[in-house]
């Protein structure tokens, strides 16, 4: 017997998921586009791994991208403990809370329905009080669990509302969120502030990135970060825009997220952009500062899931805005790794890439060493430039100054070092 779910994009029915027997096995997944909506004019497919045609898609391909919609690691397993799903059952999990995922998907058992039950809007800081903060792992992801929300990732995290006023709600089952919440990190406190420090630095650069800011919430310290994927309609109320991650873009499931465990590099992640979706020079430019300035801030865990497409409902796509840039050379290495998510040339850490993986990274992903070593000598001064007042205001805001302060070090290192690099394999050059 096949179950299936209703896969809705921007709002229109676009098709059925479906899996068919218990085990739940990748070559057991189907996915098949509606005939209407192929019939619509301004359809627009699920993924560049699911292009709209009318023969179903079967096996990996399927379980791949949806199973990326999902949350991972220990949020997840909270989820389904609360749930009694089992942990491995990605399809159970879609169906349980994919009423509002990341981009225009949704997913849903009812044909009509939103799936679940009815629930209102609610302050989120009310409800948190009310009901006890217990300051676990996955308290965000299990206060938006019964209202179908779902987001990758292997961080404490909710997608909600927040209205002119500044007030944070919980949004009514089926209304479209505008903002993710992530609290402080149990595991690794002070993460927020370094994630907090990596997207406002990048916006003092004057890099696309999404808008995030430090808010005290319940009494407890967390990031809100407006969503890229949601605009403002021309009635005023808030709209979709799709997006898809390069795991999902790939094919790639979201177990290799890291280029180690069989995931992308940063050469399939330029040859898609460059040579099979074409975006352009933009795009071009906009993936080469990412890698340049996940290099330089010292971020290991720049990883497949965290590098977007972003599709409107008139197809046209392009990179997303920057998210998750974490300079992670803050955190003590037992904790976080130092090995690049994706490899840079042959360097064993992200803040020991040398010429040599610069000269290769260019190689593999089609830049000019030239225009490569111009554009992270201009970051590099605007880093050097912008870190100082960046740290104060974000201290300002309640981040924690030794912690920042300690970073902020880090990463001038790092800059300094990678800038030398360079000057070094010049001067030795000239000899
Ligand atoms: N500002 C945003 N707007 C829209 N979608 C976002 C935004 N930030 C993150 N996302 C989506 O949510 C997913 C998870 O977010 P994020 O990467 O911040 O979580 P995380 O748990 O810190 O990730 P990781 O597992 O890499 O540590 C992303 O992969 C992306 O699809
Ligand atoms: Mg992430």
């Amino acid at each position: 017997m096949m179950e299936i779910l209703y896969v809705r994009i921007f709002g229109r029915y676009a098709g059925v998921l479906g899996v068919a027997g218990s085990v739940r096995a990748p070559e057991d997944w189907r996915f098949e586009y509606d005939a209407a909506y192929l019939a619509y004019e301004q359809a627009v497919a699920l993924s560049v791994s699911l292009p709209l045609q009318s023969a179903p898609f079967e096996g990996a391909v399927v379980r791949n991208w949806f199973g990326n919609l999902l949350p991972e690691g220990m949020i997840r397993e909270a989820i389904c403990a609360r749930l009694k799903l089992p942990v491995w059952d990605d399809f159970a999990l879609l169906g349980a809370i994919g009423g509002e995922c990341a981009g225009a998907v949704s997913l849903s058992a009812d044909f009509d329905a939103g799936g679940g039950d009815a629930l209102a809007s609610q302050a989120l800081e009310a409800e948190l009080l009310q009901s006890g903060w217990r300051g676990s792992a996955a308290e965000m992801a299990l206060v938006g669990t019964p209202r179908r929300l779902s987001l990758a990732g292997a961080q404490d995290k909710i997608a909600v509302v927040v209205h002119a006023d500044g007030v944070i709600r919980m949004p009514a089952t089926g209304e479209l969120t505008t903002h993710i919440l992530k609290p402080d990190s149990h595991r690794l406190p002070g993460l927020r502030d370094l994630e907090a420090l990596g997207l406002t630095l990048a916006r003092a650069l004057g890099l696309p990135v999404a808008h995030a800011e430090l808010r005290t919430v319940a009494g407890e310290k967390a990031l809100l970060v407006a969503r890229y994927d949601r605009a403002v309609g021309p009635t005023g109320d808030p709209v979709r825009l799709h997006q898809e991650d390069f795991c999902q873009a790939l094919g790639h499931p979201s177990e290799q997220k890291y280029e180690v465990q069989g995931g992308p590099s940063l050469a399939a992640c330029a040859n898609l952009i460059r040579f099979q979706l074409r975006l352009g020079p933009l795009a071009i430019r906009q993936f080469l500062d990412w890698v340049i300035y996940n290099i330089l801030i010292g971020n290991a865990d720049a990883h497949a899931k965290n590098l977007a497409l972003l599709t409107p409902q008139d197809g046209r796509r392009q990179l997303a805005p920057f998210y998750d840039l974490v300079p992670t050379i803050a955190v003590p290495e037992r904790y976080v790794d130092r090995v690049p998510a994706m490899n840079v040339g042959q360097a064993k850490a992200i803040d020991q890439v040398g010429y040599r993986d610069w000269e290769a990274l260019a190689t593999s992903t089609g830049y000019k060493l030239p225009f490569v070593r111009a554009r992270l000598r201009q970051m590099a001064e605007e880093i050097h430039h912008h870190l100082p007042d960046v740290v104060t205001s974000l201290v300002n805001d309640g981040a924690e100054r030794t912690l920042l302060d300690s970073a902020s070090d880090a990463i001038a290192k790092n800059v300094a070092r990678a800038v030398a690099c360079f000057e070094s394999s010049a001067r030795t050059a000239k000899k």
